[in-house]
Order: structure tokens, then sequence, then C-alpha cells
């Protein structure tokens, strides 16, 4: 089948998945039937533009690169927002990778409502519209038979999402614990290596793993609003990223973290969710001190790591190690499959 690609959002991640999608063309068309054309994109600054025919993506790149507008590109209509774009889009799927915004998930939300309305599934890669809208924007989906997947939101393309719709049928997850947040964990990491806590975040920042705004990693909210995005999905937990408070990893200096080394514990940014009595969901970001044969010692530099607590399967550890933008991109691929794989499964209107 033919897929109808357009795009919310062109920056890195859409990029390098569409890199992807031209290194694997031939591959996904061989092993899934899978081709497509890319009927518009729409960025913030650049224009957006739509297309009858399908855009020419290197093309497309090459301007982005070169900083210039995508209008003007041959047979192209110009668009005169997101919402007009996602009006006048014909696709099939809707690749939504704006900025994330934790405190209400817009104007993401509300591209995603609108894709929705039309028919169009979408994928993305926005933490914010899960953590701040999950089950309301799930509901819509069905109701409009169309498809909502995000596998890249949390732990870039590690199956999380996957591996419980797809893996693990029957099985209540009753909570999970983890390191989410890579900034925070490679500054820890990089102090138990005697460097100071202000050249481990200029490290940070320079690999560019940090937030814009840093603030927003040491204090815990990347990791705060990954844990809410988990337990939406994993737990139906209702939650909204300000139910919780995390606690960042300020207070902690060279001297403590040595001290702990010297115990063979380190301190990690633990993320954790557990049922209360009830139906409800309890959440916590913040710093622990992990013992040397915890799989929390062991997650250092970049790297993630999530325990799910399962009533069937135990626990269950999962451990991404050093990711890159690849892995991102590669969970809109994957989800994109997915789509594909059920929509050849539908008999089509
Ligand atoms: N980078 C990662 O490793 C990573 C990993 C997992 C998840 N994510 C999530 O993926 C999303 C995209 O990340 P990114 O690194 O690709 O960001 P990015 O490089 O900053 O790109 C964002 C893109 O969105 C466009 N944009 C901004 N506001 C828009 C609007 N209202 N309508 C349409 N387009 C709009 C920007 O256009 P202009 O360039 O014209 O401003 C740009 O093309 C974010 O939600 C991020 O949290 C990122």
């Amino acid at each position: 089948m033919e897929l109808k690609l357009a795009f919310a959002g062109f920056g890195n991640v859409a990029r390098e998945f569409a890199r992807l999608l031209l290194s694997r063309q031939q591959l996904l068309a061989e092993q899934y039937g899978l081709t497509w054309q890319i009927k518009g994109i729409a960025t913030k600054t650049a224009g957006c533009i739509t297309s009858d025919a399908s855009l020419p993506l290197r093309d497309v790149m090459q301007r982005l690169e070169s900083k210039n507008r995508l209008e003007g590109l041959p047979d192209t209509l110009a668009v005169k927002d997101t919402e007009s774009f996602i009006e006048a889009c014909d696709a099939d799927i809707l690749f939504e990778t704006t900025p994330l915004n934790h405190t209400d998930g817009e104007p993401a939300a509300t591209y995603i409502r609108k894709a929705f309305k039309r028919g169009i599934n979408v994928v993305t890669a926005n933490k914010g519209p899960i953590a701040c809208a999950y089950q309301e924007l799930q509901a819509l989906a069905e109701n409009h038979r169309v498809q909502f997947r995000f596998e890249g939101t949390v732990m870039d393309g590690l199956p999380i999402f996957n591996l419980q719709e797809f893996c693990l049928p029957a099985i209540t997850v009753r909570g999970f614990s983890g390191i989410l947040n890579s900034t925070t964990n490679y500054i820890l990491t990089g102090m138990e290596a005697g460097r100071p806590f202000a050249e481990c975040l200029i490290e940070a920042q320079r690999l560019g793993i940090a937030e814009a705004n840093a603030d927003y990693d040491l204090d815990g909210w990347d990791a705060a609003v990954k844990a809410v995005a988990l337990a939406n999905v994993l737990m139906d937990a209702g939650l909204h990223p300000r139910d919780v408070r995390p606690q960042g990893i300020r207070g902690i200096n060279n001297y403590e973290i040595a001290k702990a080394r010297e115990e063979g514990k380190a301190y990690r940014l633990v993320a954790s969710a557990r049922r209360t009595f009830g139906s409800g969901v309890q959440l916590e970001v913040a710093p622990q001190l992990v013992a040397f044969d915890t799989p929390f010692f062991n997650c250092k530099g970049t790297s993630s790591l999530l325990i799910l607590d399962t009533d069937l399967m135990g626990e269950i550890a999962l451990l991404e190690i050093h990711p890159r933008l690849t892995q991102t991109a590669y969970a809109l691929l994957s989800d994109m499959i997915r789509i594909h794989e059920k929509m050849n499964c539908l008999p089509q209107s």
C-alpha cells in the first residue's frame, strides 16, 4: 500500500526519520509492500506547504538545511499555518514532531485532534500530548477509527508501549521505576569521576542532550513528564504533569557523591510509579542512593533504564545504552509500519 505522509514540524527528529525513509525505501517496499509519498510539511519559520504530487524529500531537506523557505518548491501550495495545513492536507499519517510544551501539550494536542477528526492517523515523538491529554486523545482516535502511536516519546526507540501492547497480553503493570533523563544521569555519573557539576552540565549542553532550558532537566521536570506519560499509557493513570512535585539533582555535591562511592553506592534521579489503594497511581521523581548490585548503578551517562513491575512476569528491565537521534527516528519508522499493517487488515472505505 502507498501511504500519504504529512509532517507537522520538520526539525532534528523528522529529518532523521526522512533520512531513514530514503535509506530504507527499498526494504520497506520489499518486506512490507509499503511505499510512500510526502503530501505536506509544516514548520514554524520556514513555511507550510502541501502538494498534490509527492514532495521531493532531498530538495526539502537541502532547503531547510540552507535556511531557505519551503514555498516555491515546484507543484506545491503554500498554507498559512499548521492548523490550516492539517485541514488542507491529503494524508494517511501525520508525523507530529513540534516542540514540547509540558504544561498543556499545546499546540501539538490541537494538531492531533484536528488530524483525528479528518480521519488521519498520527505518530508523535512529543511527550506533551501523552502526559497532558492521553486518555482524551486515545478515545478521540478510537471514535474516528484512526491509530495513535507514540513509541518515541519516552525512551527514544526503545519499545516500551509496543512491548506492552504486543508482547504482554493480559498483564497488569503494577508500577515502574527508571532513569528517564539523560542530562541529569550524565551529570551524576560525570561527578562520580570527580568532575564538577557545572563542567558536566556544559558538556551535556555541548552534546545536545540538555533541553534548551536546562532547568527543566535539573529540576526533574523532564523525568516527571516522561513518568506521567508512562503511567497514563501503561497504568491508565489519567495523570497530568501538575500532579507531580519532582525533586531535581541540584542539592547533590561532589562530597556526597564521593562518600556514597566509598559505601558502594551512587546517586541516580529515579522516577517511580505505584498503584495506591483504590485505582490511583502515585508518582515520585527524586534522587536516590542506589547500591552497586542494582541495574540503576550501572545505568551511566546518557543511557536510560526502565523496570516494569508486572503481575505475571515479575520485574522486566529495559536498558537503552547511549541512544542517538536514529533511535527516535526508528520509533517513527516502527510506528509507521504498525499503522500500515493495520490499515492493510482493515476494509478500505
Ligand atoms: N531530539 C531528540 O532526541 C528527541 C527525542 C525524543 C523526543 N523528542 C521530541 O520530538 C519533538 C521534536 O524534537 P526535535 O529535536 O526534532 O525538535 P526541533 O529540532 O526543535 O524541531 C521542531 C520542529 O517543529 C517546528 N515547529 C515549531 N512550532 C511549530 C508549529 N506550531 N507548527 C509546525 N511546526 C512547528 C520547527 O519549525 P522551525 O524550525 O521553523 O522553528 C521545527 O521544524 C519534540 O517534542 C521533542 O521533545 C526529541
